[in-house]
């Protein structure tokens, strides 16, 4: 693609979105939804900060049949509600799309046929249905929906298009995790307002927009400054990162280890520590609080703590201007304060211990079997996908997205298992082009085999590359300048077209995305 095409892709608004042609998606007779849920997106007014409500796009859910408890609300934020299905259940989606401009809803984590996946092509214009049906095959984990419509997601999701889908299964169940009001969701995302109010999305420069939206605060569940009052007692706290493009570096001040009992694709086999965990954009984590020991009057804060901007930042090579470590005035018109930087330290929860309680939860050694040992077939045939930056684009194998290209390499057989290696090192030209991409994949979990990295990148690698959580399922893992990432991915049994993509939503949107079919 010309650059020019990429300057026309980036104006392009409304009007530059097409719809395009679709099988038609109407219900099966055939299938007995133990669900059944309309899930409604739509501009709505959210009392968020003092003063004028804020104009959003939010997802409303109705539950037509099934568990009234499928759908659970948060109240006051344009987070759409939380999705509670169960593994095995089958689930039908009538998606009426009432915003002004065409979309369709995806999945993400959940392996799902190809015409319920939401992919672009699918997208259904204002005023029009699209009836998913699919069956939760799922291990109980934290996924998520959000929209998908090309070259407007990261647009819609920033307005306020996501929710959670938490998945329960009868192991996970038996394990008596602190649930009800013991299980907090956490979904950390940044925004910018202006001074009336409303959510800030300009497109700033062009270099800002490469590496992609920051804003200038940070909102839990869709809410401003997040605070919890809870007891001496033992929660569950699922972790999310719904932002477009900003990275986190979690940790408890005052400084205690993170205890991770999960990560995207469900529990792991045994806890694990961490100093601090790294989560990038589409990225769950499920972690275990202890307060049990905690004094009455305890204050405990989740901060994200400082990084190199440099990891997700284009920066001149001789020290010049385009890339300013993140900062400037990306915001664009009508932000009252400048975006605060990637990597610069943020305050993400504010937990106080102001009531006593006994709990007698105690965290068990073994949490589940998820096949920690699968080791790759002798013969698995690997792919390196190379990432690269050329003519103002993001490269994924040297292709960037079209809506129904495949290439012979992401042609795949339907549940065999490959390597598939992201490989982000080399030089990067006379800028420092290499940012960081947190790599996502459709329709599948897959397992972090191993990380390498250049000598040469080494140094601020090091500031993040202990908060990886890599012993579980993922379907999305963070790409480092200068890493190669190999993942093992049995691929779905449902045949068809599916998506791989970075989830930082402003890359995606740039075309750094690409289809696999399954034959
Ligand atoms: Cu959350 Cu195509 O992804
Ligand atoms: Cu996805
Ligand atoms: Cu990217």
């Amino acid at each position: 693609m010309k650059r020019r095409d990429f300057l026309a892709r980036v104006g392009a608004g409304v009007a530059g979105v097409a719809v395009w042609p679709r099988p038609l998606a109407a219900q099966t007779a055939g299938f007995h939804p133990d669900v059944e849920l309309e899930l409604r997106a739509a501009p709505a007014e959210v009392p968020l900060l003092r003063g004028q409500p804020t104009r959003v796009w939010r997802y409303r859910a109705r539950v037509l049949s099934g568990a009234p408890a499928a759908v659970q609300v948060i109240p006051d934020s344009y987070l759409g509600p939380t999705l509670r299905f169960e593994t095995g259940q089958k689930v039908r989606v009538h998606f009426v799309n009432d915003l002004p401009e065409p979309s369709i809803v995806h999945w993400h984590g959940l392996d799902v046929p190809t015409q319920a996946d939401g992919h672009p092509r699918l997208a259904v214009g204002p005023g029009q249905r699209y009836v998913y049906e699919f069956t939760v095959v799922n291990r109980a984990g934290t996924y998520w929906y959000h929209p998908h419509p090309h070259m407007r997601t990261a647009y819609q999701a920033y307005h306020g298009l996501a929710g959670l889908i938490v998945v329960h299964d009868p192991d996970e169940a038996a394990l008596h995790l602190p649930s009800g009001a013991d299980e907090l969701v956490c979904v950390i995302q940044d925004r910018q307002f202006d001074a009336g109010n409303q959510l800030v999305y300009a497109s700033g420069m062009m270099m800002e927009n490469m590496n992609g939206f920051l804003g200038d605060q940070v909102l839990v569940n869709g809410r401003p400054a997040a605070a919890l009052s809870l007891a001496t007692r033992h929660y569950r706290l699922r972790l999310m990162n719904g932002s477009n493009s900003r990275v986190y570096k979690l940790a408890w001040d005052p400084s205690t280890p993170v205890t991770v009992i999960g990560t995207d694709g469900g529990l792991l086999e045994r806890p694990v520590t961490r100093p601090y965990v790294t989560l990038a954009p589409g990225e769950r984590l499920d972690t275990l609080l202890d307060l049990s020991a905690a004094a009455v009057g305890t204050r405990l804060t989740l901060r994200s703590l400082p990084f190199p901007a440099s990891l997700f930042t284009m920066q001149m090579g001789m020290g010049g201007g385009m890339g300013r470590g993140g900062r400037g005035r990306g915001g664009g018109r009508g932000a009252d304060r400048p975006p605060v930087p990637q990597g610069a330290p943020l305050e993400v929860l504010a937990i106080s211990v102001d009531r006593r309680e006994r709990s007698a939860f105690a965290l068990p050694a073994a949490l589940s079997h998820y096949e920690a040992a699968w080791q790759p077939p002798p013969d698995v045939p690997t792919r390196s996908i190379n990432i690269d930056f050329m003519r103002m684009q993001f490269f994924l194998g040297a292709r960037t997205f079209e809506m129904d290209d495949v290439a012979a390499e992401e042609s795949v057989r339907a549940g065999s298992t490959h390597i598939w290696a992201y490989d982000n090192s080399g030089p990067g030209m006379m800028m420092n082009m290499r940012l960081g991409h947190p790599m996502h994949m459709h329709g599948r979990q897959f397992r972090v085999l191993r990380r390498t990295v250049e000598p040469g990148r080494r140094a601020d690698w090091q500031a993040l590359k202990d908060g990886f959580v890599d012993d579980g399922w993922k379907d999305t893992t963070l790409v480092l300048p200068g890493e190669r990432v190999e993942c093992l991915v049995k691929f779905s049994d449902y045949p068809g077209l599916f998506l791989y993509h970075c989830h930082n939503l402003e890359h995606e949107d740039m075309g750094m995305m690409r289809n696999y079919r399954i034959v």
